[in-house]
């Protein structure tokens, strides 16, 4: 099996450019399953849950040329099929967007659950909701998640917690339903944004987005388009935290400033000198960051999916922290990896009190979810030592080209293969 390991130390100095959003893209993907012509998709990242994605669509049918490492063109009229088994759906979350797209197409969807990093409890009852509300009729029976509708009429949701997943499959369900969609209390990331104005380059009719009420009408056509994906937050977010955490100088290019102004603002509050340009951000970072509190919140908050990456940069900070998880129930997993490093990081629920050491020091570690796999390389940029980290496949499901990209800029990282014991005995 492969590890990342990473000799820390360097002080990273360069530029990095940052690839396609993967929550856009997974969510883009599966809506070509609504279009009645063929689409061109660019700045696709190149990452595992986007090649699953597409696998999906070709096992469904459609056919898919890549163009290049990062735009394919799909052509989804070949699609015939209304079912996702669960070899297929279980392996992420985004997974749950083809119920969306299924029923928005055919009226009905047979998916099996969803998979994605664990988190707790990851339910669906409010895309169940949404769908309902369109009239759909929706019963989870022998691990499939069934829906049918004779007719999607148009309706109003209020969603109780506000929800990515909820947000992406009611839009997808609603583009081609009869009459007007009204999504209340909905989710404001960019990636949302990034799929209504993907659904509306092909002709689609949604209002809204990007902030927490989004009226979809429905039309009966959607045509081909070719659309550009956005830069990826939290990649960038990732490689910001890097450059301060190394007590280096980045250049991060191909991005929206606007996306990250909740983990700039937080980088500058820790002592970090931000610069932002038209599509660039430069992170400067002198000596040990200050300590600061943060609570993770739905956009425009900071990102949930930055915590672990925020939390690690803390560990080092002058003085005490208070890391508040304000999205998952259980998103803390990784501190024991961290604590193994030396960081002093105690967990209570949705609460973490980070005290901050002048050291970490390397240590095997492993990632426990994707963005925990990323905070354990930050981790060993900064330690003292060599840091082998273990369960890379995490980090492969949304980081494109992390080990080029970082080494490019004076990181010592690399991968490497290592024979599993148990493997090397099955092997003679
Ligand atoms: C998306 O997950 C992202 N994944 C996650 O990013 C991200 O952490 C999350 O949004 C929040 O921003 C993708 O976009 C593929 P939610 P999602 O529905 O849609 C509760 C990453 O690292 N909830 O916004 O599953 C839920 O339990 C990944 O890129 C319900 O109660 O998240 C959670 O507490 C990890 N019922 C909260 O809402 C529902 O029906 C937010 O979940 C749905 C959600």
């Amino acid at each position: 099996m492969e590890k990342i390991i990473v000799n820390g130390g360097n002080r990273l100095k360069g530029e990095v450019s940052v690839s396609g959003a993967k929550n856009a893209a997974v969510a883009i993907l599966p809506a070509v399953l609504l279009c009645d012509e063929i689409c061109r998709i660019e700045n696709v990242p190149s990452i595992s849950d986007v090649n699953v994605i597409v696998r999906i669509l070709y096992e469904l049918g459609a056919s898919v040329k890549v163009i290049d490492n990062s735009t394919v063109e799909i052509d989804p009229s070949g699609i015939n099929s209304f079912m996702l088994p669960a070899s297929m759906s279980t392996k992420m979350r985004a997974s749950s967007y083809f119920i969306g797209a299924m029923l928005g197409r055919f009226n009905r969807a047979k998916v099996a659950p969803p998979g994605g990093c664990d988190f707790g409890v990851r339910p669906i009852d409010q895309h169940i909701k949404g769908f309902e509300t369109l009239g759909a009729t929706v019963t989870i029976d022998g691990g499939m998640v069934n829906a049918y509708a004779k007719e999607l009429i148009g309706g109003s949701v209020y969603l109780d917690k506000v929800s990515v997943g909820a947000t992406v499959n009611i839009m997808l369900a609603a583009v081609k339903a009869k009459g007007l969609t009204v999504i209340e209390n909905a989710a404001r990331e960019p990636h949302i944004v990034d799929l209504a104005n993907f659904l509306n380059s092909m002709g689609a009719d949604i209002m809204g987005a990007g902030t927490n009420v989004i009226k979809i009408r429905g039309v009966n056509y959607l045509h081909s388009t070719t659309y550009s994906i956005i830069p990826d937050q939290i990649e960038a977010g990732t490689y910001m935290i890097a450059a301060a955490i190394t007590g280096g100088e980045l250049l991060i290019k191909n991005v929206i400033p606007k996306h990250l102004e909740s983990i700039s603002a937080k980088l500058e509050e820790v002592g970090a000198t931000i610069e932002e340009f038209d599509e660039a951000v430069r992170v400067k970072m002198d000596g040990r960051p200050k300590c600061c509190n943060v609570l993770t919140m739905p956009h425009p908050g900071f990102p949930t999916d930055m915590q672990p990456q925020m939390t690690t940069l803390l560990a080092l900070a002058d003085g005490v922290s208070i890391m508040t998880e304000g999205v998952w129930d259980n998103r803390f997993k990784y501190v024991d990896q961290l604590t193994l490093m030396g960081a002093k990081v105690k967990v209570d629920g949705k609460v973490a009190v980070i005290t901050g050491v002048e050291f970490l020091s390397a240590a095997p570690v492993r990632a426990t979810d994707l963005r925990a796999g990323a905070a354990m390389i930050l981790a060993g940029l900064a330690a003292d030592g060599q840091t082998e980290i273990d369960n890379i496949e995490f980090i492969d499901r949304g980081y494109d080209n992390i080990v080029e990209k970082l080494s490019a800029v004076g990181a010592d990282i690399k991968r490497r293969e290592f024979i599993d014991p148990n493997e090397r005995r099955a092997a003679i």
